[in-house]
């Protein structure tokens, strides 16, 4: 590679199109010549938005202040505080306000959600997933197979890519559930895979399936933030996403729901119920009856924790004020920056982009194959020696995601130049 001129090149596009890298703290670098890392990991957890630790500290002053009282008199109180959350969680996945809400943990709400809409009967039974599939998803639904007295090893089909390929066809994904349908109870599969970071065509797919009878719902940890959502238009069941990957609101930080404007209020729909799945005006009524809305928030139990909210409410407010539409395009053009230079660095290395390279079918990840070696080794050298962070999935990938929001075209650069220097050509 002609580094000079490279570098120079990612400057002047970073000056052109700079981002908002300003609004986040990037750490310091343990290694390389530059002072902070090149932060390519934010597909694993997301950098710490600068306003985050503000308004952290003022609902903490607001607890330390009022005590209960807190609940009405916060500047933000904490009855209805999850409510802040709604609409500018809607607005991301392309939801009604109705069909939002952020809670818990990803894989939990997939559980509630499977208690609702993975109800197994007669020959209908199936959970289809992707081979590559997240492996908490996979425990998931086998444990939901066990839960309702069936074989998971008979009840989960695993969709694999056709032989010498890295991801699924959307094609063979339909063309199963067309011929194989009428036994299956549930999809369930990443928008985005965690993987090898392919964008899953979810409208057609969620189509194939409801045609065929099942109920389709979606892990969107991959998807959220990174790719635009319209999960009401596209008529999906239900689905659940993390907040600490691309929404960038803290390690283990709380998750979202949908679920389709058509199940709300149906009472035909099994739930588990705890205190805040009843109407807010019935909560003091202390009746031993709920009244749940009409609402995704039925599915909400217990009262949500505050000091988890505000990171969620204050990185949201971030991807309101860039806006999706925006962030997508920086998107393609940072991640189609990043793909021109591993061409030129992998053409002589024994290294392959899996990641498919039409933009329409991936977000901002690339996952690099590596074949010498182990994927963590070359992390652990990438980060030691060039400061750039990456994250691998043993065996044989290493995962790279210009994040758009933060990530610069000088950040690729240096992924590729480390590469270059890290890997033997040959
Ligand atoms: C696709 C996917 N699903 C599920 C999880 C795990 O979710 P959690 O442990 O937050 O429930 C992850 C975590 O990275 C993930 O990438």
């Amino acid at each position: 590679m002609n580094t000079a001129m490279s570098e120079a090149e990612a400057q002047r596009l970073d000056a052109a199109d700079p981002g908002h890298r300003h609004l986040f703290h990037v750490p310091p670098a343990e290694g390389g010549r530059y002072p902070e890392v090149a932060y390519l990991a934010g597909n694993s957890l997301g950098l710490q938005p600068r306003a985050t630790h503000d308004e952290l500290l003022a609902d903490l002053a607001a607890w330390r202040r009022l005590g209960v009282e807190g609940h009405l008199e916060a500047k933000r109180p904490w009855l209805p505080y999850h409510e802040l959350l709604t609409a500018p969680a809607a607005r991301l996945v392309g939801a009604l306000p109705a069909e939002t809400v952020v809670m818990n943990s990803l894989t939990v709400n997939l559980h509630l959600l499977m208690v609702s809409f993975y109800r197994p009967a007669g020959e209908r039974t199936r959970i289809v997933i992707e081979d590559s599939a997240f492996p908490s998803d996979s425990y998931a639904v086998r444990s939901q197979a066990r839960f309702h007295g069936l074989d998971p090893d008979a009840t989960v089909v695993r969709l694999k890519p056709r032989a010498g390929e890295d991801t699924l066809r959307t094609s063979d994904v339909c063309d199963y559930l067309a011929a194989e349908g009428d036994r299956v109870a549930l999809v369930l599969l990443g928008g985005v895979n965690y993987l090898t970071g392919e964008l899953m065509d979810i409208p057609a797919i969620t189509a194939a399936g409801r045609a065929a009878g099942a109920v389709v719902g979606w892990d969107l940890a991959h998807a959220v933030g990174n790719v635009p959502l319209a999960l009401h238009d596209w008529d999906v069941d239900f689905a659940a996403w993390c907040s600490y990957k691309y929404l960038n609101s803290g390690p283990g930080a709380l998750a979202g729901v949908f679920v389709h404007e058509r199940h709300l209020g149906d009472p035909d729909v099994p739930r588990f119920e705890g205190w805040w799945s009843t109407e807010a005006a019935t909560r003091f009524e202390m009746t031993p009856v709920s009244r749940p809305p009409a609402t995704v928030e039925a599915w909400q139990i217990s009262n949500p924790p505050i000091f988890a909210m505000g990171p969620v409410r204050t990185s949201l407010e971030v991807f309101d004020s860039v806006g999706m539409p925006a962030l997508r395009e920086r998107s393609v053009r940072l991640t189609g920056y990043l793909e021109r230079l591993l061409d030129e660095v992998t053409a002589e290395r024994p290294l392959t982009v899996v990641t498919p390279r039409d933009p329409e079918r991936r977000g901002c990840q690339l996952s690099v194959r590596i074949g010498v070696g182990s994927a963590n080794e070359l992390t652990k050298r990438l980060r030691h020696e060039h400061g750039v962070i990456a994250d691998a999935r043993e065996p044989d990938i290493v995962r790279f995601a210009p994040v758009p929001l933060y990530s610069t075209y000088h950040d690729c650069w240096r992924v590729a130049d480390a590469l270059a220097a890290t890997v033997e050509t040959r």
